[in-house]
């Protein structure tokens, strides 16, 4: 950080924050791409003063990193608190400013608020904490606020639902807030927390973008807010009135990345954050194993013999993971039952998990095995036992037929603690897939804070063991929880047609290493969509790949196809697992394509699928990206075995690897041969 007396700036790869006060809480007074080192930082707060006119008051109020109420403020404010039934009006002086630490008090209310800003890899990471003398209700407090850019019309957020995550949303700026909230105690399917920013005219691959994510996975607030004099500001924070009455609170970190290379300059900052900064990783050293999971193949009805003759199969297919979903606890036949009683079903498991595990093993496989440590059925042991562990009302509306324990309670979490670490500490685990399948009857952020000191005390204690957030799929991925968890369970829907659209907007967030992406049955179990194989195949293959279906099933061609993928998936994955995921400007609609651009640029692969069959005859040419103008590359279709007959000219592409600079790549495009809807054409290159 580099500061004059009442302005600092903060830089991190491709952005520069510049804070100024006045004496009281500091602004943001430039937020943008990097400003050159040289620049006078009083300067720039000079040119960032404003006019006022007729019909305001005589001085604007400052948009701080957390606005007060008061000096008619007109919009949201950053903290809204009340003690003994009043609402606080603070107003709060600059005490000190260090080291990206900036502490304001109000002498009169006895609180503090301290700003915490931080560089972490390519992103700017800011936190808000808020001590009390006295005990106050907390209704919100904005992590710091950033200002909105002004050059734009959009606001692009997400929203979702269960086997359809990640659905863009595009809003339109204008006077008044756009609110953005998650009240079902999870960051949620239906509104995860990050927001795009984008310039007018800004695409994936051109142009200025803005962008933020809050990391806390108990359901947030976002505003994004212009003023009635224009100006533009943006907040996060717990979703309202989620904390107890207390003196001490913290915000979630916002993390902010800023782009003149269009939205993927903003992605790539988050997928590289995710994967560099935040994730501990509990094998660094080792590939991502290719997964099995067989939930989808089996579900409640396990059944040894078959297990191991699944296991078998998976092996033979390339699997490295073997993954026991639910069924083999309590005496969950159906999901109706045994909840919050975490011991082996004796009837399933006569000699435990033992024999399996070894099994799998034998086999070459690593084992994991499937929890959902917040949630109890009515009719389990633990329900019976302790009724008062459960939360909310005993007439509430239940969620796949189960309520959620009250984890915020440490006597909750010393039981869960003492259930997992049992099996953990008798088995050999290297995994855990951690579910959570319902809303919380109430938003409450104790929860969130009981499962990330729960989480935190098994990952200090079990070191090696990886552990997926799953939430009936997508519904509980964000910053927050992936400080205690590797990866995510993306959706519920292994439809490949889904999955690519999924996976491809969910890249504005999450890079390959963290994302799963499973091959499914051939008849799709949420969708009855039938797929070919090589369609399901490289779909999964763009992300962290696995198989999600009975292996048995697959014919004779299907398993040589998915062998041939699978295998091509293992000798790019070191590569693949730190390359840079980025989105395409597909000129033709019913194209949804990625390039994955390895970290020294001298590789790359192209994923252009197929998603419709298109309005016009021939498909459109794609633009590359993020390639070296000047340098020559060697492209391959690497599985032109797939073109169709109906794709009848014999293009140079169909038959072999073509030499191309990266201005005609990213100027002209790639042409490639007409396909089916529901393929995948992949295209490998390299820097010559
Ligand atoms: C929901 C998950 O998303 C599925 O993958 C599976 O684990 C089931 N729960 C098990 O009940």
């Amino acid at each position: 950080m580099t500061t004059t007396p009442n302005a600092w700036r903060i830089d991190a790869p491709g952005q520069t924050l510049v804070l100024a006060s006045s004496g009281r809480i500091p602004v943001a007074v430039y937020w943008g791409p990097s400003l050159p080192l040289e620049q006078d930082l009083d300067a720039v707060v000079s040119a960032a003063k404003r006019d006022v006119t007729g019909g305001m008051i005589d001085a604007l109020p400052e948009l701080s990193l957390c606005p007060e109420e008061g000096d008619s403020y007109q919009g949201q404010p950053g903290i809204k608190a009340y003690r003994a039934g009043r609402v606080l009006f603070p107003r709060f002086a600059l005490v000190s400013a260090e080291g990206g630490t900036f502490v304001c008090r109000d002498e009169d209310l006895g609180l503090t608020v301290t700003f915490r800003f931080a560089v972490e890899g390519s992103v700017i990471a800011a936190s808000t904490s808020l001590v009390s003398e006295q005990t106050i209700t907390l209704h919100h407090l904005a992590a710091p606020a950033m200002p909105g850019p002004q050059f734009a019309e959009e606001i692009l957020d997400f929203s979702g639902r269960w086997i359809g995550e990640f659905q863009m949303e595009r809003a339109l700026w204008r006077s008044g807030v756009h609110m953005r909230e998650a009240r079902g105690g999870r960051s949620g399917h239906e509104t995860p927390p990050i927001a795009y920013f984008p310039e007018t005219g800004a695409t994936n691959t051109r142009g200025t973008v803005f962008a933020m994510h809050y990391g806390w996975s108990g359901g947030h607030v976002m505003y994004a807010e212009e003023q009635p004099d224009g100006r533009r500001l943006v907040q996060f924070g717990h979703a309202t009135g989620t904390r107890a009455a207390g003196t001490e609170f913290e915000t979630g970190k916002v993390y902010l990345a800023v782009s003149e290379v269009g939205l993927n300059g903003c992605a790539v900052a988050f997928q590289r954050h995710l994967r560099d900064e935040l994730v501990t990783w509990p094998h660094p050293e080792r590939s991502r194993p290719v997964h099995y999971n067989c939930w989808e193949a089996i579900y409640f009805d396990h059944d040894f013999e078959a297990l191991t003759a699944i296991a078998d199969r998976a092996v033979e297919l390339g699997a490295e993971r073997f993954v026991l979903d639910d069924g083999w606890f309590g005496k969950r036949d159906d999901d109706t039952s045994s909840l919050g009683d975490w011991e082996i079903d004796p009837r399933k498991w006569p000699d435990g998990l033992t024999p399996l595990i070894d099994h799998v093993k034998s086999l070459g496989m690593v084992f994991g095995l499937w929890f959902e440590p917040e949630m109890v059925n009515l009719d389990s042991d633990l329900a019976r036992a302790h009724p008062e562990w459960i939360l909310g009302r005993a007439d509430q509306v239940e969620g796949r037929q189960q309520r959620v324990l009250d984890v915020g309670n440490p006597e909750v979490r010393d039981y869960l603690y003492e259930k997992i670490a049992a099996v953990l500490a008798t088995h050999d685990i290297d995994y855990i897939k951690w579910d959570h399948n319902r809303l919380l009857p109430v938003a409450d952020a104790a929860q969130g804070d009981g499962i990330y000191a729960l989480l935190a005390q098994l990952r200090e204690d079990f070191p090696q063991v990886e552990i997926e957030s799953c939430a009936s799929g997508g519904g509980r991925i964000d910053a927050g929880i992936l400080q205690h968890t590797q990866r995510v369970w993306l959706s519920d829907s292994n439809d490949a047609l889904e999955r690519l659209r999924i996976q491809h907007d969910a890249a504005l967030f999450l890079p390959a290493a963290i994302t799963g992406s499973h091959v499914g049955p051939r008849h799709c179990h949420t969708s009855g969509r039938v797929h070919d194989i090589r369609f399901r195949a490289w779909v999964a293959a763009q992300r962290h790949m696995g198989f999600e279906m009975d292996p048995r099933e697959l014919t004779e061609e299907e398993a040589g196809v998915l062998s041939r993928v699978t295998a091509w998936w293992k000798s790019n994955r070191d590569w693949r697992m730190q390359a840079d995921i980025l989105r395409l400007d597909s000129a033709d609609p019913s194209v949804i394509a990625e390039m994955q651009l390895a970290a020294d640029g001298a590789q790359f692969v192209v994923f252009a699928g197929k998603a419709a069959s298109g309005v016009q005859n021939m498909p459109r040419p794609l633009r590359l990206t993020g390639l070296d103008p000047d340098a020559l590359y060697e492209v391959a279709l690497i599985n032109r075995d797939e073109a169709n007959h109906l794709s009848r000219t014999s293009m140079p592409l169909k038959e072999g690897p073509m030499v191309l600079s990266g201005q005609q790549l990213m100027q002209q495009g790639l042409i490639l041969p007409w396909s089916f809807p529901d393929r995948m054409w992949v295209v490998e290159g390299t820097k010559k």
